[in-house]
């Protein structure tokens, strides 16, 4: 067992590093407070190679490990998690369903622009009435020969407005339940598909997130990935590796908090010495020190398991599920040792304790990654 970073771990996490400081930070407040999407970072990321960085070389991406994405996805979530789920969503449910599972053409197609960042992917399987109960999807993708009919909402979608390329999970055959879905790729500017209304968050407020509506669209039957009836396990497999993004992300909240509330605590004196030499203080760091570590070995393990294309479904509902938690603890306890300071936005932390709410319902609310891990127990 080997814990050290190969030099070309740490190349990539200096320069995530570098970017989220340089490019990121600059703005991040009104970014937030505006829900001003961040399309000059975005540009930078693409440039950078963080919007397809496993995807392989042969379809536009950088050919990296997990390990190197959940390094990049870490720093970044530090300074800018409205960046990082625009990156994990592109990264993980995007690219990696589309190379994993996509025809030569739809990779040719799609994942090439994708994986340069020249485009934007979104994943689109939430409703209005199926989030955790993924299977009870109620738009419709009906056959018509060559071509699907589809109709229904998707909520609160990632990247909904800035996105070109969708994937939309969608029923074709209620009879048939879980075997009846499918997954299409749909593109924006196909007639009968609106952007719907953008939501007011309470976190991630930089990001996108739409309603999406599909109104009698004509999907072409080549645009449909994997054989008829793989809508949902290529939503279960997609999340599975997407579950691990987001785990780095909410540890990425956590390390960012944590780094925030030690800077802070070295700064400032109370009782005639700095805050950090009170115990009260200095044990809550040695705890969130603890937890964050905890919560990295777990993403680390999920990732490398990932590599080593073992199966990870139960590993990354356990990161997720960790780190998730870890990010919310840390995030409220970096606020309350930052006193009064933490409750305004110039100190960075009340905005990544919003942020961090979140990572504890996308891409599988906590209760959800139970569900998954405690199958893999009783299996
Ligand atoms: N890999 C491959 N196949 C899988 C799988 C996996 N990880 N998980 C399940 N399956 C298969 C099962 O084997 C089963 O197939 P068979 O019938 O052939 O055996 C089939 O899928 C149905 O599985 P289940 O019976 O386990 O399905 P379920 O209805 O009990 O659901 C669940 C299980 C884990 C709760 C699932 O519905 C789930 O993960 N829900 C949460 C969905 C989610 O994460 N939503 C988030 C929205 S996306 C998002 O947030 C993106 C964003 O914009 C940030």
């Amino acid at each position: 067992m080997n814990f050290s970073l190969s030099e070309e771990h740490l190349m990539i996490r200096q320069a995530a590093r570098d970017f989220a400081q340089n490019e990121c930070k600059p703005g991040v407040i009104e970014r937030d407070t505006n829900m001003k999407f961040p399309a000059e970072q975005v540009k930078k990321m693409a440039e950078l190679g963080f919007l397809g960085m496993m995807v392989s070389p042969e379809y536009g991406g950088g050919g990296m490990d997990t390990i190197s994405y959940v390094i990049a996805m870490e720093e970044i979530s530090k300074v800018d998690a409205s960046c990082s789920v625009l990156m994990s969503v592109n990264n993980s449910l995007v690219c990696w369903g589309l190379e994993a599972f996509g025809t030569e053409e739809q990779k040719r197609k799609y994942l090439v622009p994708l994986a340069k960042g020249e485009k934007i992917g979104a994943f689109c399987l939430s409703e209005p009435e199926a989030g955790s109960d993924a299977t009870s999807q109620s738009t419709t993708a009906i056959d018509m020969g060559d071509y699907y009919l589809l109709n229904g909402t998707k909520n609160w979608i990632t990247n909904g407005g800035s996105a070109s390329t969708y994937l939309v999970i969608a029923q074709t055959d209620v009879a048939k339940g879980h075997k009846g879905i499918n997954v299409l790729i749909v593109e924006k500017g196909m007639p009968g598909f609106t952007v719907g209304k953008k939501e007011d968050k309470l976190g991630i407020r930089a990001s996108d997130t739409h309603t999406l509506l599909f109104n009698d669209v004509k999907v072409p039957k080549e645009n449909r990935i994997g054989e008829d009836g793989f809508g949902f396990k290529f939503a279960m497999k997609t999340l599975s590796g997407g579950r691990i993004g987001i785990a780095a992300q909410a540890l990425g909240i956590a390390s960012g908090a944590y780094e925030l509330a030690v800077d802070y605590s070295k700064l400032r004196k109370a009782f005639k010495t700095e805050i950090i030499n009170h115990q009260a203080v200095a044990f809550k760091l040695a705890d969130m020190a603890t937890e964050i570590e905890a919560a990295r070995l777990l993403v680390y393990k999920a990732a490398l398991l990932k590599d080593q294309h073992k199966n990870y479904d139960m590993a990354s509902a356990m990161a997720k599920v960790f780190a998730s938690e870890v990010a919310m603890k840390t995030t409220v306890e970096a606020v309350q040792v930052h006193g009064g300071y933490g409750f305004v936005k110039e100190y960075h932390v009340e905005r990544l304790m919003r942020d961090a709410k979140i990572t504890q319902i996308y891409e599988g609310t906590s209760e959800v990654q139970r569900i998954v891990i405690s199958r893999g127990v009783l299996a």
